[in-house]
């Protein structure tokens, strides 16, 4: 018997059944819906044109490049290279401006520096002085006004060029001694000498001490701190009048700096970052907040 002649009709559903039957069970005739078909014949054309077009099939040892012959990865590198050229071209512009007050004026070069430094900040410099240039003990603020070796763009441009104590040739230097290591002072001086240092941003202090230590500070201090105590940049050296403390204000870490001398190191960049890019940490430096 042929399958033609088994075709019938459902009588449940009103279906024709395509002939099809097993064990009494017979398989109804529901074509798939007119709509689903003409997607899916469009997308199997759609696929064909892409095959021609775009690279789709995996050869022995490359791929089919297809007729627009496009590749991601040439792609990528020319969106590199563009960002690198406009990059370059800021960066040249940086180098070319007459003075660092001239990137600090435009905005396009400003926002150029500004974003450099920032990003560069944050990989190499935040370790030590935080986040948001805050800073630490031993590791100065650089968001406020105090500034041991001068706020102006070009002194900040210098320090972080050739560091502190670095061993570049051209480091800021200089070295206070380490008064009781070295024997020079007794316990006691040292000892005077705290109160001095204390009093003279008005903390309480034992007052005899204190008088005993003026001239004493006046001797050995003075060269680098100034008579009165407000500091000198030519050395890097603190104000001691004011109530900001780089390595703390209290009579243990005043008495361990006179003892031992901190004379902190700060690493010089230049042979780490282009022109440039010292430029750019600058410019974001003195925008932080203390800028002079
Ligand atoms: C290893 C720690 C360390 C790192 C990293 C470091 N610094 Fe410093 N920096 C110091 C110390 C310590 C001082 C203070 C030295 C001193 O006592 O004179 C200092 C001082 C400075 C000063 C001078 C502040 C003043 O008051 O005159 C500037 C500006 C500065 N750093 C910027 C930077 C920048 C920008 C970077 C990143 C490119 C950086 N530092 C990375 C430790 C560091
Ligand atoms: C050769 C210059 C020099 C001489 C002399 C000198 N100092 Fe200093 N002193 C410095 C410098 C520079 C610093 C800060 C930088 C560092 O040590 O990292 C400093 C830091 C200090 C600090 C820490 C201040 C703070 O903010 O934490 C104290 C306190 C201090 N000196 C006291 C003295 C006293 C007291 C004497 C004299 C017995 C003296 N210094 C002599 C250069 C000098």
């Amino acid at each position: 018997m042929s399958e033609e002649s088994k075709k019938e009709i459902d009588e449940v559903t009103g279906v024709e059944t395509v002939g099809h039957e097993w064990d009494g069970i017979k398989e109804l005739n529901n074509p798939l819906p007119r709509w689903w078909l003409n997607i899916m014949y469009f997308l199997i054309l759609v696929s064909v044109i892409y095959w021609v077009l775009m690279p789709a099939w995996p050869g022995r040892h490359d791929v089919t490049h297809g007729l627009r012959n496009y590749s991601e990865r040439v792609e990528v590198t020319k969106q590199v290279e563009a960002m690198q050229n406009a990059r370059a071209e800021k960066a040249q512009r940086l180098l070319q401006a007459a003075s660092l007050e001239e990137i600090e004026n435009d905005p396009e070069l400003f926002e150029f520096a500004s974003a450099l430094g920032k990003i560069t900040f944050a990989d190499n410099c935040a370790m030590c002085h935080g986040s948001g240039g805050q800073g630490a003990i031993g590791y100065p603020n650089l968001n406020d006004d105090v500034w041991l070796w001068g706020g102006k763009i070009e002194d900040i441009r210098y320090t972080i060029a050739h560091g502190i104590r670095s061993g570049d040739p051209k480091s800021r230097n200089s070295l206070m001694p380490a008064y009781g290591k070295a024997g020079i002072l007794q316990k006691n001086q040292i000892n005077d000498l705290v109160n001095y240092v204390r009093s003279l941003s008005g903390m309480d202090v034992d007052e005899e001490a204190a008088a005993r230590a003026a001239p004493l500070f006046k001797a050995q201090c003075s060269v680098c701190h100034g008579v009165d105590g407000t500091g000198n940049r030519m050395f890097g050296a603190p104000n001691l009048t004011d109530e900001e403390w780089l390595f703390g204000g209290d009579e243990e870490s005043i008495r361990y700096t006179i003892t031992n001398a901190r004379n902190a190191v700060m690493p010089n960049w230049n042979g780490r970052f282009d022109d440039a890019t010292i430029t750019s940490l600058a410019v974001y430096v003195h925008t932080l907040g203390g800028g002079e």
